[in-house]
């Protein structure tokens, strides 16, 4: 595509791709290592806040990912135009082949899990915290199952994110 060699547009392209990679790490580390832990040593009130918190940010989120990813395939597929053969023929084209990958394992992730889970967690609060009686061990366990696989699914998420970071950083001098 003529279009993705006009310097305008790759500069366009550039600041969308870096302003967003910037916004997706920076929210994501920020999310798992500040707020997180905060919000648990304030229980309740903890996850209350992260309840307020979470369809808010899930929408930023989707929107700041979704422009890095969208603005990074186009600046990929400038790499395109001498065939694929650049991936595993040059140091730069192998770097941020895998730091895609990686972003877009994260992409996948935020798409298909995190929302889905932190709504059923939400729901399932809710549910308890209604209840009248004493808490249903079967539901206990069950949110303990959730908390812990979205945790580890966050920590998952991080070390794609940390991977891709660091490929795109370092790709071009290679
Ligand atoms: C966490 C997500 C991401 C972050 C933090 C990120 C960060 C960056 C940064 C800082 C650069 C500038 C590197 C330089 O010019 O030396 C860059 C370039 C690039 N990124 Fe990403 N990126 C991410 C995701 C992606 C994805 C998903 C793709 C592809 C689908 C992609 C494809 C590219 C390409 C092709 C370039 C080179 C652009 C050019 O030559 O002007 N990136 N990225």
């Amino acid at each position: 595509m003529a279009i993705l060699s006009n310097l305008s547009v790759i500069l366009i392209l550039r600041i969308l791709h870096i302003g967003g990679g910037i916004m997706w790490v920076g929210s994501a580390t920020l999310y798992l290592l500040l707020l997180i832990p905060a919000a648990r040593t304030a229980q309740s009130a903890g996850q209350k806040f992260l309840q307020t918190l979470g369809p808010k940010f899930g929408a930023m989120m989707g929107m700041v990912t979704t422009v890095t990813v969208l603005s990074g395939a186009l600046l990929y597929a400038r790499f395109f135009a001498g065939g694929i053969s650049f991936i595993w023929n040059t140091g730069a084209g192998f770097a941020f082949t895998i730091g895609a990958v990686a972003a877009l394992g994260s992409y996948a992730l935020g798409a298909g899990y995190f929302g889905k889970t932190q709504e059923k967690i939400g729901k399932l609060g809710a549910e308890m915290e209604s209840a009248q009686s004493a808490p249903n061990p079967a539901k206990v366990q069950e949110m303990n199952r959730l908390q812990s696989s979205l945790m580890k699914a966050y920590q998952f998420d991080f070390i794609l994110l940390v991977v891709a970071m660091l490929a795109m950083a370092v790709a071009r001098y290679l």
